[in-house]
């Protein structure tokens, strides 16, 4: 005799094998599928990780809104921060499909107890950051958003999909900035290659750890929502980077940085990982700022969302009406 015990690990095994086959032949996981619940929180914590990414990288950019140089400019950087508040937008819906709620990923935000990208702990002191942030972050974050459109989980893949198109405009502002700089006064091109200096290095950080030293990766590759390993990831990127900063006339800050024609990858420096922890857990230049200004936006935010759902409640009612 079977017992209901013994029935569903017959279903679930049923369905995992289901699971395996769609993954196999890079067909998309939807949120009604069923999926192994290491597979749902792993994706869980990337996707709203990245949502919080998102959002609190409007930080570093929106200091400088009021103080970019020309109306053009202006412009321009509130586009691409509004972006950013987008791409929160649509990774939080996504990460919401796997059952998680808004609010929660909120709390997990301004509690401290979330991650997001430690870049966005560094501060923005000149214009020509807002040009090595467009450049160096946007583009890292281009190069490895671009494998996440193929992302077996389908919400996620779609969402990257519109974000990466938006990023490659960011990527080009960023450059454009800098190119201008460089064409500009002795003043200017310092002031470039000084943020260049300060945000090479925690852009290649942004690949995250060496591959040995990378647990989870293994399990997401297999998963198909990682498709390529962090090293690779970086080296593509720095293989971007080169023949951009010739045609800028700027120096990327790694003295080792050179192409090895036996390996056909470059050869670099070491990267600050005793620093890319530091400031992961907590202890950068800006964290504490970043969280404080997330969390006050929040609290001043709370009318805003207290008019939606009265706005909610009386369209429902409103709805209700109507039927009957
Ligand atoms: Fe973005
Ligand atoms: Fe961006």
């Amino acid at each position: 005799m079977t017992s209901p015990a013994d029935l569903s690990a017959v279903d679930d095994a049923d369905a995992l094998a289901r699971f395996d086959e769609l993954v196999a032949h890079e067909q998309r996981i939807e949120p009604r599928d069923w999926m192994p619940d290491a597979y749902r929180k792993t994706l869980i914590r990337q996707i709203s990780q990245h949502a919080h990414s998102e959002i609190i990288g409007m930080q570093p950019e929106g200091n400088w809104i009021t103080r970019a140089p020309s109306l053009k400019r202006k412009a321009i950087l509130m586009a691409k921060v509004q972006d950013e508040a987008g791409h929160g937008l649509y990774l939080y819906s996504a990460a919401q499909t796997l059952g998680v709620t808004r609010d929660t990923m909120t709390d997990q935000l301004i509690s401290g107890k979330a991650k997001y990208s430690s870049i966005f702990n560094y501060p923005t002191p000149t214009w020509a950051d807002m040009g090595a942030i467009g450049w160096l972050v946007d583009g890292a974050a281009i190069v490895n958003q671009v494998p996440l459109c193929r992302a077996s989980y389908g919400p996620y893949g779609r969402a990257m999909v519109r974000v990466c198109k938006e990023e490659s405009f960011h990527q080009r502002q960023g450059f454009e900035i800098l190119l201008t700089l460089m064409q500009g006064s002795e003043e200017q091109r310092e002031m470039a290659q000084d943020a260049v200096n300060r945000w090479y290095w925690p852009s290649l950080a942004m690949f995250g750890p060496p591959d040995d030293q990378s647990p989870n990766s293994a399990q997401s590759m297999k998963w198909k929502i990682k498709r390529f390993s962090n090293d690779d990831l970086r080296q593509r990127f720095v293989g971007m980077l080169v023949p951009q900063a010739e045609i800028l006339g700027i120096t990327l800050p790694d003295p080792e940085l050179k192409w090895n024609e036996e390996t056909g990858a470059y050869d670099m420096g070491e990267i600050d990982w005793d620093e890319f922890f530091e400031v992961l857990r907590g202890n950068g230049p800006c964290n504490a700022e970043r969280l404080e200004r997330r969390r006050t936006a929040h609290e001043e935010g709370a009318w805003v969302r207290e008019a939606a759902a009265e706005y909610a409640r009386k369209q429902a009612l409103r709805t209700e009406g109507q039927v009957a």
